[in-house]
């Protein structure tokens, strides 16, 4: 990636923008060994060499980040009135943004990176990424609802959810149950219980494709996603990738 060499500072914490402008108008950088006084040139992430005051500055392309989502604060990047997910995180990143979204009154795990690629590869319903919640109820769901909401219930005209896994937790009360949808339209988890005559009275997301909630995250906590869940996203990435590609092909074949 080729980035300019003030950005490329910026978003390694060095300082802020004007900040990393004066450090290098004071000759303290170095690109492949040679000072340099011009913050617009063009560093290549993978080939050039950065030195501030002599000491390499290696280039981090994403950052990802898992939050434990508190109720009461909005999924956006900014707004103008409200706190925001991104209000939670310290880093000096200006590009990151939640992957998805989280009603107000939902908690749990938000993924937030600065990696569009990935985030629109998890989001898109080709793929099929698992989404899975613990949800409260105000009153019990009898068999007959429960097979519903594992069949596909209709949460608008012309849209009938995609078949889903319901587990009860707390039978024969049947008010706390754990859902695991692929779908992720607008309210879809309160508005599949609201076609059963159910309200949603908590609800948490537990699971996100291959990332479990971190259940040592209290509510506003968050922490950077470590190796072995990288490794698990880059591969999960990878098999919907196949699986999608698969399915494309034997609808191509059945036309
Ligand atoms: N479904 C909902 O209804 N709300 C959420 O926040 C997430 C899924």
């Amino acid at each position: 990636m080729n980035i300019r060499l003030d950005k490329f500072l910026a978003d390694m914490s060095v300082g802020t923008r004007t900040e990393v402008k004066k450090i290098i108008k004071a000759g303290r950088i170095q690109v492949n060994n040679k000072v340099v006084r011009d913050s617009s040139i063009k560093i290549n992430t993978e080939n050039d060499q950065v030195l501030f005051d002599n000491t390499p500055v290696l280039y981090i392309e994403y950052e990802y980040y898992m939050l434990n989502k508190p109720a009461g604060i909005i999924t956006a990047v900014s707004d103008l009135k409200e706190s925001t997910v991104l209000n939670l995180i310290s880093s000096v990143r200006k590009d990151l943004f939640p992957v998805g979204r989280l009603d107000r009154d939902t908690v749990g795990l938000l993924l937030i990176t600065n990696n569009g690629e990935l985030a629109h590869r998890l989001l898109s319903p080709k793929k099929h990424v698992d989404k899975k919640y613990y949800v409260e109820l105000d009153a019990s769901l009898t068999q007959e609802m429960c097979q519903k909401l594992r069949e596909g219930v209709s949460i608008e005209k012309n849209v009938i959810t995609a078949p889903a896994k319901l587990e009860i937790l707390d039978a024969p009360d049947c008010k706390r149950v754990v859902l695991t949808i692929q779908e992720g339209r607008f309210h879809q988890v309160k508005r599949m219980f609201l076609a059963v005559e159910r309200k949603v009275v908590f609800l948490k997301r537990m699971e996100f494709g291959p990332l479990k909630l971190d259940e040592n995250l209290k509510y506003g906590e968050y922490r950077r996603l470590n190796e072995k869940e990288l490794k698990l996203l880059e591969e999960y990435i990878k098999d919907t990738d196949m699986e999608e590609l698969c399915t494309r092909e034997l609808c191509t074949r059945e036309l």
